[in-house]
């Protein structure tokens, strides 16, 4: 059904004047350069809902519901986006070409061509091992045997600026060096007289998806060299949060579970040590795309993220795309059984894999790990920070839906904590009611009878979520200012061109990272581009983020000079980054077990980054 290519939906939307359609379902009055009328979504007596007919969307003052044409018929008519594109078509007559485009046709073949030199490039790195004492040396120190380098493809990329170059010229089937770039194996050298190999005297870890094909390499130094890892950049075959390192393997396990693990070595090693259903998440954020992809072949997972702060971050926010993806999710308690080790391969390098599963029985349910991880910030010990204690357990509490789980927790957490359980249930439901209490009344109904139920479900269900992960004001503004980069990107070629691979660095939501994407190919193909194009192409997008968007675009102006006015927001960007190292490294600096070095070389890292921050204060 996705196979409405962005082109076709520009005709849709041009085609389906926004006054037009929505005139049919609500009575409009004219009004400056648009319409209003009363709210079709939510009960009212005077009109706060108004149509925008130059920008083409709509939007209730009263309620917060706004978009474009299609979030419209998806809100009247109760329609996925899709289906929405569809019934508009419909409405003007214009007949889907349902079968696959020319595009991605082309687009296939392409991916296609990058798997096939990346086998070949795979083949190479791999007989490339073969022939280096070096590198054989470097896998056998860390414990890697030629059975482990065979079942994950190992190589090894020799210190030469054009050996994999050359390998595929003399190859009889010489590809074209613009698909070696496109792939990511080279790259054009900066006066473009000619190419050097990416990879150099770096370890080899092909990535496979789960079909089996090479879609990425990763390369790892074999000193204390940094970067400690080269992947490939993202090309058509290989977008970074959309596959997990070893899911090939994994998924043919028969486990019920899965463990996910941050890096490479941490994988193979477990793998090495029989657990077969490991994969790595490759020190990625984990993404909503993959927790989709694990749905498909697990039902439970352990997240065996690192016990550095950084990984500990990465486990909270994996937890509740895991959680809310479906999966029963637990943490690894490596630290219980041995405090010292900072990763799963460290672990198993000075321990028995009984130890291991010992860890794994160990593992804390997601709300025992969260409960653990705010008595480590509010000790229960003083009065005042087990109050604080309490008022953040409660809320983890409250957000566990199932009746009878709750009862469960609650009975445990009153004996390990000592509180009275009545005393707390009756705060967890104060604290549930008035989080779901001011619900969609009968908004829906008037206009979708049959759907209301279904509809009303959804919505709270999506409440439900968002109790579990609330966006903490910072990621708020970070959000906003991206949307607002991308819609200036969206209006300024030489902006795109400038900020578009930053802007995705820096970038952390799912919705902005696809939105980024998309306005990427509206310019590879010289589609339509504009901020009403932006709003086009939300299109799985939750709700909130189309609501923040419309209201962006009905309050947009163009700048007087985008380049300025993005080099502007990046700055703000990049300082709420360093806000957030800094918050991260003072929560380190007050972890009484540090010693005297470890904690001024924090303070050092700490007044580095006050001193940047500064320098984009000062507008740079
Ligand atoms: N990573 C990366 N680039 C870096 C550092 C890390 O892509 N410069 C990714 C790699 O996929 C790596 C993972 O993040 O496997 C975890 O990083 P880290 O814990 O630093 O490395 P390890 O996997 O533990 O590697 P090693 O044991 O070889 O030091
Ligand atoms: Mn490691």
């Amino acid at each position: 059904m996705s196979l409405i290519s962005q082109q076709q939906i520009d005709e849709i939307i041009e085609r389906n004047d926004i006054g037009d359609v929505i005139g049919e379902y609500v009575r409009l009055e004219r009004k400056g350069s648009g319409y209003s009328g009363l709210c079709p979504f939510h009960n009212e007596k005077t009109p706060s809902f108004s149509v925008h007919e130059g920008k083409q969307i709509f939007k209730c003052f009263g309620c917060g519901k706004g978009g474009n044409v299609v979030n419209f018929i998806m809100l009247a008519e109760n329609l996925s986006y899709f289906e929405a594109l569809e019934f508009l078509a419909e409405r003007v007559g214009i007949v889907l070409d349902k079968s696959v485009s020319k595009e991605q046709e082309e687009k296939q073949k392409i991916k296609n061509d990058i798997y096939a030199v990346n086998k070949l490039a795979a083949r190479f790195f791999y007989e490339t091992l073969k022939k280096s004492p070096n590198a054989q040396k470097y896998l056998y120190d860390r414990g890697i045997r030629a059975e482990t380098v065979k079942q994950f493809g190992l190589g090894y990329a020799p210190d030469s600026f054009d050996a994999l170059y050359k390998y595929f010229a003399n190859n009889a089937i010489a590809p074209n060096p613009k698909l070696l770039e496109k792939a990511g194996l080279i790259t054009a050298k900066k006066d473009d007289r000619g190419y050097y190999d990416k990879f150099r005297n770096r370890v080899i870890f092909p990535i496979f998806d789960v079909q089996g094909n090479v879609i990425a390499f990763g390369g790892r130094v074999m000193d204390d060299s940094i970067p400690k890892y080269l992947n490939s950049p993202e090309t058509p075959a290989y977008s970074k949060g959309n596959n997990l390192y070893a899911l090939n393997v994994a998924k043919k396990s028969q486990s019920e579970r899965v463990i996910i693990v941050e890096g490479y070595m941490d994988c193979i090693a477990l793998h090495k040590a029989g657990i077969n259903w490991a994969v790595a998440s490759l020190g990625t954020a984990l993404t909503q795309a993959q927790a989709r992809l694990l749905k498909k072949y697990f039902n439970e997972v352990i997240i065996g993220y690192d016990a550095d702060s950084a990984g500990q971050k990465a486990t909270l926010r994996g937890l509740d795309i895991l959680a809310h993806a479906g999966f029963r999710v637990r943490v690894l308690s490596l630290a219980e059984v041995d405090a010292k080790v900072k990763d799963p391969d460290e672990f198993l390098r000075k321990h028995t894999v009984d130890d291991f599963n010992k860890a794994v029985e160990l593992s804390k349910s997601l709300v025992e790990y969260k409960i653990s991880k705010i008595a480590e910030k509010y000790p229960i010990t003083q009065l005042e920070s087990k109050a604080m204690f309490l008022k953040y357990s409660t809320k983890v509490l409250a957000s566990i839906t199932g009746e009878a789980e709750k009862d469960l927790y609650a009975d445990w957490f009153a004996k390990k904590y000592n509180i009275s359980k009545d005393a707390l249930l009756s705060e967890i439901e104060r604290l549930q009611s008035s989080g779901f209490s001011e619900d969609t009344d009968n908004r829906t109904r008037k206009i979708v009878r049959s759907a209301s139920i279904a509809s009303k479900n959804k919505s709270q269900s999506e409440e439900t979520h968002e109790q579990i992960r609330q966006k903490t004001p910072e990621e708020i503004k970070l959000d906003k200012h991206i949307k607002r980069l991308i819609l200036l990107m969206s209006e300024d070629k030489k902006a795109k061109e400038k900020y578009y691979g930053k802007v995705k660095e820096i970038n952390d939501s799912e919705v902005n990272g696809k939105l980024l994407e998309k306005l990427n190919e509206r310019y590879e193909q010289k589609l339509k581009t504009g901020v009403e194009t932006v709003l086009a192409d939300m299109t799985d997008a939750p709700e909130e983020d189309i609501r923040l968007l419309t209201d962006m675009i009905s309050k947009w102006m163009r700048p007087p000079d985008y380049i300025q006015a993005c080099e502007e927001i990046l700055n703000k960007c990049i300082i709420i980054d360093c806000e957030r190292r800094l918050a991260c490294i003072n929560e380190m600096i007050n972890d009484a077990n540090l010693n005297r070095e470890e904690r001024s070389a924090l303070v050092r890292e700490a007044a580095a980054i006050i001193k940047e921050r500064m320098k984009y204060k000062n507008g740079n």
